[in-house]
């Protein structure tokens, strides 16, 4: 079995767009710019948008921040949506989420310019990689294509399983594993709160993704001998004996699942650290303006 390391493949990129930031740099061009928007004082959302802060100053890049207060109107989060849409100096922005509830989520990012989506929520964006066009890729699952790359696993027929749904993490990596690439080439099950035989299902499967925010649901009694697996499951689970008060726990139950497994990612460590990679090299992709001109 072998431990798929998310933090240092994470650092291994981050020092490539680094060092392709500087040239840029050299060239008398400007470095990329990567704004978010946060709005309220979610402490998870906090410890996301700080850490893409530091990620940024780690590859060179400028970023700024936006915060709103929770009792920001619709309209106006909106409105400052479209000062980021029409800024030069912002190649991309993201809008943290979750947001507070009398907001429309899908109205916010429909608002996006989808040429600065660096998360590659819009629908647009999300259209196009279902097609297999270039576009902003979601950035957790394109993080864990990059990973399934990097370790030079071989999906090409195989059977992947994913467990979850959501827009975010299901649905596109579902897509990208179905897509005829490398990684890709898999037949993709996807399972999810209504699927019946789960298990079973589970038992047939190369590749398992698990994503669906329940914490160690893969056990040991679901798993093929010498499948892959990727937990990109993060939920924070209270540990006293921790300074924070919580621990990070994944959808997999490591300890037992690691002896079967050929490839496993750990949480923390594994898919986390890959997701602000991805939402990186999203940056840069939006800085150099290539992507929609074919
Ligand atoms: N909330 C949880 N994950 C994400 C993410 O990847 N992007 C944004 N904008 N919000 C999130």
């Amino acid at each position: 079995m072998q431990i798929i390391d998310g933090k240092q493949t994470a650092k291994d990129i981050k020092r490539e767009i680094a060092e392709e930031v500087a040239k840029l740099v050299a060239s008398g061009q400007r470095p990329p710019h990567l704004a978010a928007i946060l709005v309220g004082n979610d402490g998870g959302s906090e410890t996301y948008v700080a850490n893409k802060v530091k990620a940024c100053e780690d590859c060179g890049f400028e970023s700024s921040t936006l915060r709103f207060d929770a009792t920001i109107t619709e309209d106006e989060l909106i409105a400052h949506i479209k000062g980021l849409n029409e800024n030069p100096n912002v190649d991309g922005f993201i809008v943290q989420l979750p947001l507070p509830k009398h907001i429309n989520e899908e109205r916010v990012i429909e608002a996006i310019d989808y040429h600065k989506d660096v998360d590659g929520f819009h629908p647009i964006n999300v259209g196009r990689l279902s097609i297999g066009l270039p576009g902003f890729k979601s950035a957790t699952p394109s993080g864990i294509i990059e990973l399934l790359d990097r370790y030079h696993i071989d999906t090409k027929g195989k059977h992947a399983v994913v467990l979850g749904r959501s827009n975010i993490v299901g649905k596109p990596i579902a897509m990208l594993l179905m897509q005829k690439a490398k990684p890709g080439d898999c037949t993709v099950t996807v399972c999810h709160s209504s699927t019946q035989n789960l298990k079973e299902i589970c038992l047939q499967a190369d590749i398992i993704i698990a994503a669906l925010g329940c914490p160690e649901f893969v056990k040991a009694d679901m798993v093929k001998p010498g499948a892959v697996i990727i937990d990109v499951g993060t939920t924070r689970v209270a540990d006293a004996t921790r300074p924070t008060g919580y621990r990070l726990t994944g959808d997999v139950d490591f300890a037992n699942v690691a002896e079967k497994a050929s490839y496993i990612t750990p949480v923390p460590g594994g898919v986390g650290p890959m997701t602000i990679c991805s939402l990186m090299k999203n940056t840069l992709l939006a800085r150099k303006g290539e992507l929609f001109n074919f």
